[in-house]
């Protein structure tokens, strides 16, 4: 993903950005590492939902303002988006949102509690084309335990991407995790439906991402679905 931030130096994260020096080490014992990402809101008890790989932050500002009443927590491991949307998220003064700026699989594995998110939205995941690369992707069958784990009960997991083959990819996974005759954690599919759009997303978008404005401009189709945690 290319930048294209200018000025960076000057992007001021402060009050809305989380790094990893943020949050206690983590311990020898895995089983209490987990913290609680609720409590670094200004209002705990409101649902929250996670964004993996916010980029520079678009779907999650205009998200957080038109629904004030959910928390957002963005995860992005590049400095420079996390920094671009953080700074972006200030600016707007949104008291709903936070950045972390972190590695989302290594996050949600070791560190979110059970059932505490609402939604996960992940929008236009980086492909990794190249075979010896598809173990970087965030879309693999210990990523589906771990969001399975995260999600309140009947919380849904949101995708969208414009990449066949990586969309394949999920689908093959997607098929063994919803399969009605599964044993243990399962989810759910339903397609992505109009009401799943974002709000802040404009005519013919689904989610108004930067990406998915460049790959429409491309005239690329997407692919999108959502899987809601069924037990
Ligand atoms: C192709 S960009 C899409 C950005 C945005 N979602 C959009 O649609 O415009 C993918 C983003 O995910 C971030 N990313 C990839 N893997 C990640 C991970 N494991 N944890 C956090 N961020 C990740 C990348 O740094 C990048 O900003």
């Amino acid at each position: 993903m290319s930048a294209g931030i200018k000025n960076s130096r000057k992007l001021d994260a402060s009050g809305v950005g989380v790094t990893e020096a943020d949050l206690p080490p983590l311990p020898d014992d895995l089983s209490q590492a987990i913290i609680d990402p609720r409590a670094w809101f200004a209002r705990p008890d409101a649902p929250l939902e996670i964004e993996i790989g916010s980029g520079k932050g678009t779907f999650i500002v205009e998200e957080a303002a038109r629904r004030p009443n959910v928390n957002f927590l963005g995860i992005e491991w590049a400095r420079e988006f996390y920094m671009c949307a953080a700074d972006r998220c200030r600016r707007h003064a949104l008291t709903n949102v936070r950045i972390l700026h972190t590695d989302a699989t290594q996050f949600l594995r070791f560190r979110f509690p059970p059932g505490a998110a609402h939604a996960i939205h992940l929008y236009f995941s980086d492909p990794w084309p190249k075979k010896r690369h598809h173990k970087r992707r965030v879309v693999q069958d210990a990523f589906l335990t771990d969001a399975h784990r995260a999600l309140a009960p009947e919380g849904e997991l949101r995708i969208v991407t414009d990449h066949k083959e990586y969309w394949q990819w999920m689908e093959n996974l997607f098929t063994g995790w919803c399969d009605p005759a599964r044993k243990g954690p399962r989810f759910e599919r339903r397609p992505f439906t109009p009401d799943d759009r974002a709000q802040g997303a404009q005519a013919g978008e689904l989610v108004g991402t930067n990406f998915e404005r460049k790959y429409a401009r491309e005239g690329r189709p997407f692919y999108a679905a959502v899987l809601k945690k069924i037990n």
